[in-house]
């Protein structure tokens, strides 16, 4: 085998990262919840969730794949983890690859509404039908109609097999580079537009108006859910791209970069949805995940002038955030696959991709309803979502702080924090007391509150 692949920057990197935490998390879960859920109440509880337990385990992840140099079960074998343990990588890569069965699908169905708002389709809706049963009709068709959005799905695995078989510099790295810029820029032009809207003011009122009394203990554990699923924690994604960090990367730094970006992007987010969702008063249309971006948005997109634009460009937003995710997790069993078998990485990629053709095809139509494709009374693609971020998430998470946190050689946190002393080791006793009693218990907890309220 070759060298160890690595990240050629300090930008590049954290581009990847971010690439991989910006997902539909931030787009559709966040604006959402917090709405419901107390506004700026529940931003300050995700914000405590974010940066007191999200940072300490991504440090934790990051350590584990610089000290291991591996993929997430090669990683815990290197730093001489007793095989017991391997089981938490293992855990994390099925996780992940159960994720990226229905995470394939959702990018598809953003590439069919960039496409269709790039042709003007989308928009093509009779006049006497209302907008709302137009779009709703609409999405019923881009999601559950046989062919599009399997051929849509296709065009999403085969992104990936171009970008992951380029490797970590020449794909994900550069793919990054020139992505997340432009994410940005969208941001902030739409943030620019919104917020210039006639009820801005209201829409951000709407959006963030404090309210405590929404607080609960159910709430604070469906934040730090939340904030785990959106920093892509507990599923060796972080453990894979640190492996290609360079020794010099300061990780806690690094963390708390990618993870305030993150939050940055949420909160963007949700500044783009409120002031239009109130200027053209959908408030009481849907508002959560799939309605909200692919009926109530596009119902204010068409009130707006220049509809094609906005609506592209969101898209375009909506797609890139996705794509990236989807490479991210799916690099988890390319690197484990590769470094496991020792093959190539173009060999590694085929394996790993190309049974997604079937699976991301059954979650697709699992969908439908017609073909009786339902795990557990759900339908295959819901089951994977729920096992997935509901349950294997948090045990990983749980596994990951109670190996580091109790079990692994003493040296492996404080040096990889300190980068064997040529940066402060300073965060290194917080982190540890964080990682060794408090995620854990918290974690716990949500996965007790998941089994007892669903
Ligand atoms: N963090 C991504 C988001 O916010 C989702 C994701 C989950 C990405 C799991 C990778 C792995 O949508």
């Amino acid at each position: 085998m070759g060298k160890k692949a690595q990240f050629g920057s300090k930008i590049g990197l954290i581009a990847a990262t971010v690439g991989s935490a910006v997902g539909l998390g931030n787009v559709w879960r966040f604006p959402a919840e917090a709405q419901a859920n107390g506004g700026a109440a529940f931003l300050i509880i995700y914000v405590l969730c974010v940066f007191i337990l999200g940072v300490p385990v991504m440090v934790s992840e990051f350590a584990i794949g610089r000290a291991g140099r591996s993929d997430a079960v090669g990683s815990f074998k290197n730093i001489g983890a007793p095989k017991q343990w391997w089981i938490v990588g293992g855990l994390a890569i099925f996780a992940s690859y159960m994720i990226l069965c229905f995470y394939m699908v959702v990018a598809g169905w953003t590439i069919e509404y960039l496409w269709n708002s790039i042709t003007g389709s989308l928009y093509d809706i009779p006049a006497e039908v209302p907008a709302e049963s137009a779009f709703v009709a609409k999405m019923k068709e881009l999601i559950s109609s046989s062919i599009n959005p399997l051929i849509a799905t296709y065009v999403v695995v085969i992104i990936n097999i171009g970008v992951l078989m380029g490797g970590v510099q020449k794909g994900i790295e550069r793919l990054s580079n020139i992505l997340m810029p432009i994410l940005f820029l969208v941001l902030i032009v739409m943030c620019c537009v919104s917020l210039s809207l006639d009820k801005a003011a209201a829409g951000v009122e709407y959006f963030l108006n404090p309210d405590f009394s929404k607080l609960s203990p159910a709430v604070a554990l469906n934040a730090l859910g939340q904030a785990f699923f959106s920093l892509s924690l507990g599923m060796g994604i972080l453990i894979t791209y640190s492996s290609y960090f360079p020794k010099s990367t300061k990780l806690t730094k690094t963390a708390i970069t990618v993870s305030l970006l993150d939050l940055l992007v949420a909160i963007m987010m949700g500044l783009i949805i409120f002031p239009a969702i109130t200027t053209f008063g959908l408030q009481d249309a849907g508002l959560e995940g799939t309605t909200l971006v692919f009926v109530t948005l596009p119902e204010v997109f068409r009130m707006m002038p220049l509809t094609g634009l906005w609506s592209t460009l969101f898209f375009l937003l909506l797609t890139v955030a996705a794509v990236t995710s989807t490479i991210s997790i799916a690099e988890v069993t390319v690197a484990f696959v590769s470094d496991r078998f020792k093959i190539k990485r173009y060999k590694a990629c085929l394996i790993t991709m190309l049974p997604l053709f079937v699976f991301s095809t059954v979650c697709s139509m699992s969908l439908n309803g017609n073909y009786g494709l339902d795990i557990a009374g759900m339908p295959v693609f819901d089951f994977l979502d729920s096992v997935a971020t509901n349950i294997l998430l948090p045990i990983v998470s749980i596994g990951l702080c109670v190996y580091l946190g109790w079990f692994a050689p003493k040296s492996i946190l404080p040096d990889e924090i300190s980068n064997r002393d040529t940066v402060s080791r300073h965060p290194y006793t917080l982190i540890r007391f964080v990682i060794r009693y408090i995620a854990p218990t918290l974690i716990a907890l949500v996965l007790a509150s998941y089994f007892l309220h669903g």
